[in-house]
C-alpha cells in the first residue's frame, strides 16, 4: 500500500546538503524513496552525503555558490536540458550571525539577505518554470527559524532574513497555488549542527546550558527537522500551504 508520506518517483532538490539539516533532509528523503539532487559548495562533504543515501546510484550532487546567479543558471539549464522535473525543493543553505546593532553596517546585512533569502527565492523561480514543473505540481520548503518569529539579543540580522522567508512564503503560496505548487516554512529551534557548533554559546558551557533550558524537549537533531520536511514534501500535506511549522522542542510554547 502506498503511504501518503512516500516520496517514491519524486526528484527533490536540496540546498545545503553538504552539512547539518540539509544533509539529514537528503538522507530522510532518500529513505522515503526520492531521487536527490544535493547542492552545496564543498564537494568532499557533498560526496559524504551521497554515501549516506539509500540507492546511491540514482542521486546526484552539484557544487554551486548559490549567490552566483550565473553559476546557478548554468546548473539549472543543465538539469533542464536533461529533462529533469523537480517535485520538491528544500532550501536549507543558510548562514547565521550574532551581531549587536552597534556593529551593524549596510554591507554586513547584504550577505545574509543574499544567501538566506535571495538565493533561495531565485531557485524557486527556476523550479516553477513550465519546463521543470511536473504536472502534479511541486512543494517548496524554506528553512526559516524560530528567530523569524521571536527575538533574541544580537540576532536581528539573522531574524530579518528568516522573517522575510515567512512573509514571502505566504504570498508565494497564494501566487503559486494555481500551478499546484505548495509553499511552506519550517522554523527550527536550536539544532545540533556545524552551524550551532560555531555559535558563541557553544564555546561556553554556562551559555550552552541557558540555550538548552529554553527548549523543554532539549536541543534538536537534524533528523527532527528532516522528518518535518518529508511531510511537507509528500502527499500527506497535500492541503497544506502558506504555513510555518515550528519544530523547536517547545521553544516557542513557553
Ligand atoms: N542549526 C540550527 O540550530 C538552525 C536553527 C534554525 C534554522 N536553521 C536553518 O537551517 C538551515 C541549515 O542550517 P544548518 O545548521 O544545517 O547549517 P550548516 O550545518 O552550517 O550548513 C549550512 C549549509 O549551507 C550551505 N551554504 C551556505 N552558504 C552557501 C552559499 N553561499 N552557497 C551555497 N551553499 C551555501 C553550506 O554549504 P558548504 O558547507 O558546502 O559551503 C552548508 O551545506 C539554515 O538555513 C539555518 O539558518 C538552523
Amino acid at each position: 500500500m502506498n503511504s501518503p508520506f512516500s516520496l517514491a518517483s519524486s526528484t527533490i532538490l536540496i540546498t545545503g546538503a553538504s552539512s547539518g539539516i540539509g544533509r539529514a533532509c537528503a538522507v530522510a528523503c532518500s529513505e522515503a524513496g526520492a531521487r536527490i539532487i544535493a547542492l552545496g559548495r564543498d564537494e568532499e562533504r557533498l560526496h559524504q552525503t551521497l554515501k549516506l543515501l539509500d540507492n546511491k546510484k540514482k542521486h546526484i550532487s552539484y557544487s554551486v555558490e548559490l549567490t552566483d546567479f550565473n553559476q546557478v543558471d548554468r546548473m539549472m539549464e543543465s538539469f533542464e536540458a536533461e529533462g529533469i522535473k523537480i517535485n520538491g525543493i528544500i532550501n536549507s543553505a543558510g548562514i547565521s550571525t550574532t551581531l549587536p546593532l552597534r556593529a551593524f553596517n549596510p554591507e554586513k546585512i547584504q550577505t545574509f539577505v543574499d544567501v538566506n533569502v535571495t538565493a533561495a527565492i531565485y531557485l524557486c523561480k527556476w523550479i516553477t518554470r513550465k519546463k521543470m514543473l511536473p504536472e502534479s505540481g511541486s512543494s517548496i520548503v524554506f528553512l526559516s527559524s524560530v528567530m523569524g518569529s521571536v527575538g533574541e539579543s544580537g540576532k536581528f540580522i539573522y531574524s530579518l532574513t528568516k522573517g522575510a522567508l515567512l512573509a514571502a512564503s505566504r504570498s508565494l503560496a497564494v501566487e503559486l497555488a494555481s500551478k499546484k505548487v505548495r509553499v511552506n516554512c519550517i522554523s527550527p529551534g536550536v539544532v545540533e549542527t556545524p552551524m550551532t557548533d560555531s555559535a558563541v554559546y557553544s564555546r561556553n558551557e554556562e551559555a550552552r546550558g541557558k540555550i538548552e533550558a529554553l527548549h523543554p524537549l532539549g536541543l534538536g537533531k537534524p533528523e527532527d527537522v528532516a522528518h518535518a520536511a518529508v511531510y511537507l514534501l509528500s502527499d500527506a500535506s497535500a492541503w497544506v500551504t502558506g504555513t510555518n511549522l515550528f519544530v523547536d522542542g517547545g521553544y516557542t510554547a513557553r
